[in-house]
């Protein structure tokens, strides 16, 4: 979704802004740009539909000038308005004095618009941030309040969410940023600030960060800055964070692709989310110490995401139920916020989160809050949004996820979730000593991992087969389901063929009118208490010509004889086997992908971070 950088120093401003664009690509847009102050307020404004290296083909031609004191860019992902040059951020106000970039929507833009039309100010765009931007400058112009207040006073009258900065061609040394709803980042080195949407920008430039609240605002002007509020005009503490991070996380290092990076990285991403976090036959989850009495005697669980979260959470509710014993509802993020909720103050919430950003799951943990129950976050960006908005939380420990469809987040948050049952299901004395102890003997199964990855050629092949399939089914029981899901949305995501995901018995009830002989299903089959059953349901496509493509940890014949195609992964325990299908799955759908030459990490229209409604 839309990104953010702006910088304010002496250094060349274009390089550090195409720079931090770059690393934004990987939430997902549609088209780019950048505008530059000088020292004497001259702005520059270039704006490209279609992606960063076109901006930076453009300026390299016109010459970006060195000169320049401040700059802000940003990459759109399109909601009010067409994805085109006009639409594109910055926006900039009739009398081209101030210049803006904006994450977010505008709510009441046009109740606004109407009104900045009565005064006979004039629109090029169609978007809300447009509005935005007009309303400063009108505010502005009026001459009765300076940049500051001017800012504060359109922000006051707009609803929705928004990160902005804003520059001013009479006060070149000044620079503003504000947010509410949309998270918004500062950067601080010695006489120079970074904004950014994220830190992913920032971060090899500076890793002194301050996470701007909600409502608060940083007024930067030559070198010092305060952080205000937008509400009224006082300053407020700086709390300045030191991040650690890892230069790899943005580098594809031999891989074309992040998300195949990624996949390859949950060898160890997997073992991350747990280390340090059990001994022989207990967990500590140190994050949850504080809450673990309510949430221990906690007779409701809910668990809220969206995407591939809200299937991790699936997997969550199986586990929590099977292990501790608690009934578990699980929600997208995006109906919890608006039905009718049974959350009460005795209730635990569970957010699931990659981004820790996502402005439904967000939405959902603040109603949860205020219906007074716990609220626990799973999240893998520390210093987020919904990571700082609940009460307690584990992190995830993936490193930075770029590849826009999730894939070690996922695996991780499965981790976290397996621990979090088994902790509760021994809390509440549902689990004896020794079955903690096997299951939390992770020596073996992690290897196993590895062992996955390594049959990587073989899916490729498989994959390559039905690269031109144009639906496929996804079978799955109890645990799987999930896992079956989670595979359709990948291939969805990335390959662009419809999918879909199906508890495996279910199947019956509609979809199998699709099957016929074009048509691939793949089932993933444990050899478990559901074994014999889903057999049944293979044969049941089989005889309908399907095309079947098993995943199995069984290596009986009669798997062999129904398969087309037969991928045999280790032996393990069942929330094992769910990560190693997963990863099956996710390179199954990447082979498709690159078999049909598409941009894996970036797929059209899809944002990693979607911080709008
Ligand atoms: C977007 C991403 C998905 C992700 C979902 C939820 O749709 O493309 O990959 O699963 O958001 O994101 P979150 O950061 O909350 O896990």
């Amino acid at each position: 979704m839309c990104g953010i950088v702006a910088y304010k120093g002496q250094k060349n401003c274009y390089p550090i802004l195409i720079n931090g664009l770059k690393k934004l690509e990987y939430r997902g847009y549609d088209s780019a740009g950048v505008a530059c102050i000088t020292e004497q307020g001259k702005i520059t404004v270039t704006k490209r539909s279609g992606k960063v290296k076109q901006l930076e083909d453009v300026l390299k031609k016109h010459g970006m000038n060195k000169k320049c004191i401040g700059g802000i860019a940003h990459t759109r992902w399109a909601t009010h308005g067409r994805p085109n040059q006009i639409n594109a951020h910055p926006h900039i106000d009739e009398s081209a004095t101030i210049v803006l970039v904006h994450n977010g929507i505008i709510e009441n833009y046009d109740p606004i618009k109407k009104f900045l039309k009565s005064k006979k100010v004039k629109f090029k765009s169609e978007t809300d941030t447009e509005v935005l931007v007009q309303l400063i400058g009108y505010f502005y112009k009026k001459g009765k309040l300076n940049f500051e207040q001017s800012v504060r006073a359109a922000l006051q009258r707009v609803d929705g969410a928004y990160a902005i900065v804003v520059l001013n061609k009479d006060e070149p040394d000044s620079m503003i940023a504000a947010r509410k709803g949309s998270p918004l980042a500062l950067g601080i080195n010695e006489k120079e600030f970074f904004v950014g949407s994220d830190i992913s920008p920032i971060i090899s430039h500076t890793q002194q960060i301050i996470y701007l609240e909600d409502s608060q605002m940083a007024v930067i002007k030559n070198d010092n800055y305060e952080i205000k509020s937008i509400d009224k005009d006082i300053s407020l503490p700086k709390i300045v964070e030191k991040i650690d991070y890892k230069i790899d996380d943005y580098d594809k290092g031999k891989f074309k692709f992040f998300m195949h990076k990624e996949i390859h990285e949950q060898v160890d991403t997997i073992s991350n989310s747990i280390i340090g976090r059990t001994t022989e036959h207990n967990v500590i989850l140190n994050g949850l110490l504080e809450y673990w009495s309510q949430i221990e005697a906690s007779d409701k669980i809910f668990i809220t995401a969206c995407g591939t979260s809200w299937h991790a959470g699936l997997i969550g509710k199986n586990l929590i139920e099977r292990f501790a014993k608690v009934p578990v509802h699980v929600e997208y993020a995006s109906e919890f916020r608006y039905n009718r909720t049974l959350v009460d103050n005795k209730s635990v919430v569970i957010a699931i989160s990659q981004s820790g950003e996502t402005a439904d799951t967000l939405a959902a943990i603040k109603k949860a809050n205020d219906y007074g129950a716990i609220t626990i976050g799973i999240c893998n960006v520390a210093g987020s949004s919904i990571s700082r908005e609940t009460d307690c939380g584990v992190f995830t420990r993936c490193g930075h996820e770029i590849g826009v469809a999730s894939t070690k987040a996922f695996t991780a948050q499965i981790s976290i979730l397996y621990l979090f049952a088994l902790k509760l299901a021994s809390s509440r004395k549902q689990i004896s000593k020794s079955a903690m102890t096997a299951h939390l003997d992770f020596s073996s199964s992690l290897r196993k991992v590895r062992s996955v990855l390594r049959k990587e050629n073989e899916i490729k092949k498989i994959a390559l087969k039905y690269k031109n399939a144009s639906d496929f089914l996804y079978l799955g029981r109890g645990l799987n389901f999930p896992v079956a899901l989670e595979g359709a949305l990948k291939l969805k995501e990335i390959s662009y063929i419809h999918a879909e995901g199906y508890p495996a018995a279910e199947m019956k009830h509609g979809p199998i009118a699709l099957v016929d002989k074009n048509m691939p299903n793949v089932f993933i089959v444990p050899k478990d208490m559901t074994y014999e059953k889903i057999i049944s349901n293979i044969e049941e496509i089989r005889s309908r010509k399907g095309k079947i493509i098993i995943i199995t940890d069984s290596k009986e014949k009669i798997l062999k004889d129904l398969a087309h195609d037969l991928i045999i992964i280790p032996k393990t325990n069942h929330y094992m086997f769910c990560v190693l299908a997963t990863i099956v799955l996710q390179l199954f759908a990447y082979y498709i992908a690159v078999g049909k030459k598409l941009n894996v990490d970036q797929p059209r229209n899809l944002a990693k971070s979607v911080t709008v409604e």
